[in-house]
């Protein structure tokens, strides 16, 4: 996507389209809407007094009209944005992704921007180029022929009275946080015949080359002799070997004070069947997307690698397929982690849990002292939060506070959950030290997040289960169907303010 920055002059943009935000309510005698109504010949206000268009959230309205004098584009699109006093700078990303959308869908290929956001240009200017890079992501990579076609190509920001090096600092940045975000998306959308363990490992070395991150990818020889039998108790059932990639970002001129090192743990389980607790086949389907986890991780990774904050960041992926078989685990089995405690496997089913033991307690001895881990974890964190909340539980109420609100800053919902040390108990096994699964049916979330607690030791932890948000079931006005890439920006931010 080329883009331009400029900072007035609005209406002579070189395009075909003019995109500009219309809050609720709104005149088109308004000050920033009254010279685009002279251009239309007063098609704004005529379709404000039909209540044709009304600007709420999401509502779009396209007017043409020929241009005249300076003026070459010959569309206006109203986009509404609802109340004033509810427009977040973050809405911007969703304002130019569903002018993308909106536009391509008519074969336009430039339009000209104008966002009216209070916030900071740089900011404004991010979000918008985040937001027409991520709205052009589609499911349609393995078709033959049908492919979306992605006729907008180039796009105009205009913020008035702001100054153009910040703005284009915020549209590179914008490029690199959108084409992250999509390349954790692709990853999720990748059939798990194509994205073994092995294939993930393969992707996350190559974008390591490309960016400068350092890879090293350990195979199960060397996992094995660490110690991780929780994680490759997992693998034991498949034809595909697990991997555990390890990327590492150090910067040139480091600020971090000695002995901080933030980790980013993911769970990339490539297919998950269930193993012996096999899942029914209805749905089965959609467990591709289990290494959402690690994909995200892959893809901050990327995003911090080509931002170059100041503070060096560790990413460890577990990357494993969960299958039946006559070599896998059994619900009953009895394995020990690299921590040393020993595991009663009750559910074969369980298994993200079982790979992150190894993976937080590997990067906690790498010397990482605050760990963020994220997984596709639960079901039940679907039936408790839905699609627009990301579960969030931990051992350190800071560092849970800071990703809610680098949460909030992106228009990311993180709610948390408690955990305890009576939730603990709850997973207290009979004959070993813990078992995989608490009580049927309660609080299977806080379950899962208890487990993997018991493998952190000093560190101050975060568990993200995005389960309910890592995929969306249907399409958006600014986003396609499938991967979210939900949590890459708010990480992204997270890395940032501990500069
Ligand atoms: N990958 C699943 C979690 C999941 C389930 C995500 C359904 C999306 C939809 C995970 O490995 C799993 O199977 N968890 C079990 C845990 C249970 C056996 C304690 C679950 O949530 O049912
Ligand atoms: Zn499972
Ligand atoms: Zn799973």
């Amino acid at each position: 996507m080329k883009s331009l920055a400029i900072t007035g002059n609005f209406p002579e943009a070189n395009v075909e389209a003019l995109a500009v935000v219309v809050f609720k309510g709104e005149k088109a005698s308004s000050a920033d809407l009254s010279g685009l109504d002279k251009i239309t010949g007063g098609l704004i206000a005529s379709v404000i007094a039909n209540d044709e268009f009304k600007g709420d959230v999401g509502e779009t309205a396209l007017l043409r009209f020929h241009p005249s004098g300076k003026v070459k584009a010959s569309r206006v699109l109203l986009i509404g944005v609802g109340d004033r006093s509810d427009y977040k700078t973050h809405a911007v990303a969703s304002v130019a992704g569903g002018a993308v959308r909106f536009l391509q869908k008519r074969k336009i290929k430039s339009f000209a921007l104008l966002p009216r956001s209070a916030g900071n240009a740089a900011d404004v200017a991010q979000f918008a180029m985040q937001g027409c890079i991520t709205s052009q992501f589609e499911l349609d990579k393995y078709k033959s022929k049908d492919k979306t076609k992605h006729t907008v190509n180039s796009f105009v920001l205009c913020v008035e009275g702001a100054k153009a090096a910040e703005l284009k600092s915020g549209l590179n940045r914008g490029q690199i946080i959108g084409d992250s975000m999509n390349f954790t998306r692709d990853l999720a959308n990748e059939p798990p015949n194509v994205l073994t363990p092995t294939e993930m490992a393969n992707r996350a070395a190559a974008m390591a080359k490309e960016t400068g991150l350092k890879c090293e990818v350990l195979d199960e020889a060397k996992m094995k002799k660490m110690g991780m039998g929780s994680l490759l108790s997992v693998s034991l059932g498949s034809e595909q070997p697990a991997k555990l990639i390890v990327l590492r970002y150090t910067p040139t001129k480091n600020t971090a004070k000695k002995g901080e090192l933030l980790a980013l743990v993911g769970k990339g389980i490539t297919f998950d069947t269930g193993g012996i607790s096999l899942k029914p086949g209805e749905g089965m389907e959609a467990m591709k997307y289990d290494m959402s986890g690690g994909a995200t991780v892959i893809g901050t990774m990327r995003a911090i690698a080509l931002l170059k904050p100041t503070v060096p960041v560790l990413g460890v992926v577990a990357a494993v397929e969960n299958m039946p078989d006559g070599r896998a685990s059994r619900p009953s089995d009895v394995v020990t982690a690299m921590n040393g405690k020993t595991i009663e496997i009750l559910n074969t089913d369980a298994e993200g849990r079982l790979i992150l033991a190894d993976a937080v307690a590997y990067a906690e001895k790498q010397g990482a002292n605050r760990i963020v881990d994220m997984a596709t974890l639960t079901g039940a964190v679907i039936v408790a939060l839905g699609d627009q909340n990301t579960g969030i539980m931990g051992n350190d109420q800071g560092l849970i506070d800071e990703i809610i609100a680098c949460g909030k800053e992106n228009g990311e919902g993180f709610w948390q959950l408690p955990v305890s040390k009576e939730y603990s108990k709850q997973i207290r096994s009979d004959i070993a030290d813990i078992k995989n699964i608490g009580p049927r049916g309660k609080a299977g979330t806080i379950m899962g997040a208890v487990f993997i607690q018991e493998f952190v030791d000093k560190a101050k932890w975060a568990h993200l289960d995005i389960a309910g948000t890592a995929w969306a079931d249907g399409v958006r006005p600014h986003q396609a169907k499938g991967p979210t890439g939900v949590a890459v920006r708010s990480l992204i931010k997270l890395v940032e303010k501990s500069q």
